[in-house]
């Protein structure tokens, strides 16, 4: 261990470690962790639907193995590197949600494949599906592959059943590979503030997926994985039942970015706030507001600015005030918090912000119980 977390770890089991912590601090509620991953695992088994957590929000071994443990289908993960990270410690069944360009990653991966990474990838282009068949057939390795579907997104993808048909008859040519299904991962739906906006736009994005899977099975090609969908689509996923399997990520965490959404169109939440960055403050600026010692090389910033809490209750939010330092913008009735003051502040947006930290500190009852690694930290390439 290094930095914070190694000075952190001797207080591992003592009453009231939190408060003790060095910071800034990635910190987990463990409590609030469980009850998330619980709920979702057990939502999606009710309605008969699989989950594969995106690891893209944690890129911790540990999380991975305990969505395992809860039945999950495999983990998902965005880019080589975090995958491989998460590879070399032990996790799999291991899915590359979206396509890349680059013959030596593609080599890296099938020889994942070959050592058991139990892989599958995204192709929307046939080059792309040519070079993961070399690769593999190189290797020694077979890949499962799923064309990669654009419903609105604009990002990757292809968008036609025409197109998707051509792609998943080249795969199924290739030995060393195994055509399985699609991915469509509504983008655009996830953070949707209204019910009914939400609503109407995952309907949208499920028209032009039904368009593309009855054109595969049309063609006999029908998709036996159907792999989508996100923390804010997940209800609107299972009633659909369009999909086999929800990507979720965020709902482990949660982040100030999914706060305003409305999951259910009755204003109650689903998943609990779990991650925080604690902070220490560290000086008071002339105006007298506390300067607390995390910015944006703490906390990513693509999100509403997080709510700050001193010993549990809620004073108000923490502007950024540079890379290394965060203004505490108290609410009436609250006081600047003196230096030496460690707060818990919520995060703006929560998977760049676990990328932004080597340990995961995690907490029950105010107690540091256990810190663990992010192996894939830093490893978005
Ligand atoms: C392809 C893909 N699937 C799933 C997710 C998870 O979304 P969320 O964190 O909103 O659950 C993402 C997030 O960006 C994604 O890019």
């Amino acid at each position: 261990m290094r930095g914070v977390a190694a000075l952190n770890a001797p207080l591992i089991g003592t009453p009231d470690s939190r408060a003790m912590l060095e910071t800034p601090a990635l910190v987990l509620d463990a409590a609030a962790f469980e009850a998330n991953t619980a709920q979702l695992a057990a939502l999606s088994g009710a309605h008969g639907m699989g989950l594969r957590p995106h690891a893209k929000t944690h890129k911790c071994a540990t999380i991975a193995k305990r969505q395992l443990a809860l039945g999950a289908n495999g983990i998902a993960c965005a880019k080589p590197g975090e995958l491989l990270a998460l590879f070399e410690a032990g996790i799999r069944p291991l899915m590359l949600t979206a396509p890349i360009a680059s013959a030596r990653k593609i080599a890296r991966l099938a020889d994942a494949a070959a050592r058991g990474a139990e892989l599958t990838v995204v192709v929307d282009r046939v080059d792309l599906v040519e070079a993961f068949a070399s690769a593999a057939r190189a290797a020694g390795a077979r890949i499962d592959v799923l064309i990669d579907c654009d419903t609105g997104l604009g990002r990757t993808g292809v968008v036609t059943a025409d197109e998707a048909v051509a792609l998943a008859r080249a795969v199924a040519a290739e030995d060393s590979l195994r055509y399985v299904g699609v991915q469509a991962y509504a983008g655009l739906v996830q953070h949707v503030h209204a019910h009914v906006d939400r609503r109407a736009a995952n309907d949208a994005a499920n028209a032009r997926l039904r368009a593309i899977l009855d054109g595969l099975e049309a063609a006999g090609l029908a998709a036996s994985i159907v792999s989508g969908g996100g923390t804010g689509s997940h209800l609107l996923d299972f009633e659909a039942g369009l999909l086999t399997e929800v990507q979720a990520g965020s709902y482990i965490f949660m982040d100030e970015g999914y706060q305003p959404v409305d999951f259910h169109g009755t204003e109650t939440a689903v998943f609990a706030t779990a991650l925080f960055v604690d902070v220490t403050v560290v000086a008071h600026s002339a105006a007298g507001e506390a300067i607390t010692d995390a910015g944006s090389k703490s906390l990513a910033i693509d999100g509403p600015p997080p709510r700050v809490f001193r010993d549990g209750v809620e004073i108000g939010r923490i502007e950024w005030a540079g890379d290394e330092f965060g203004r505490v913008k108290t609410a009436a009735g609250h006081e600047a918090p003196a230096p030496g003051t460690r707060l818990a502040c919520t995060v703006p947006h929560c998977d760049p912000t676990a990328n932004l930290h080597d340990f995961i500190h995690i907490v029950r009852d105010g107690r540091l119980v256990e810190i663990w690694a992010i192996e894939g930290r830093g490893l978005s390439d």
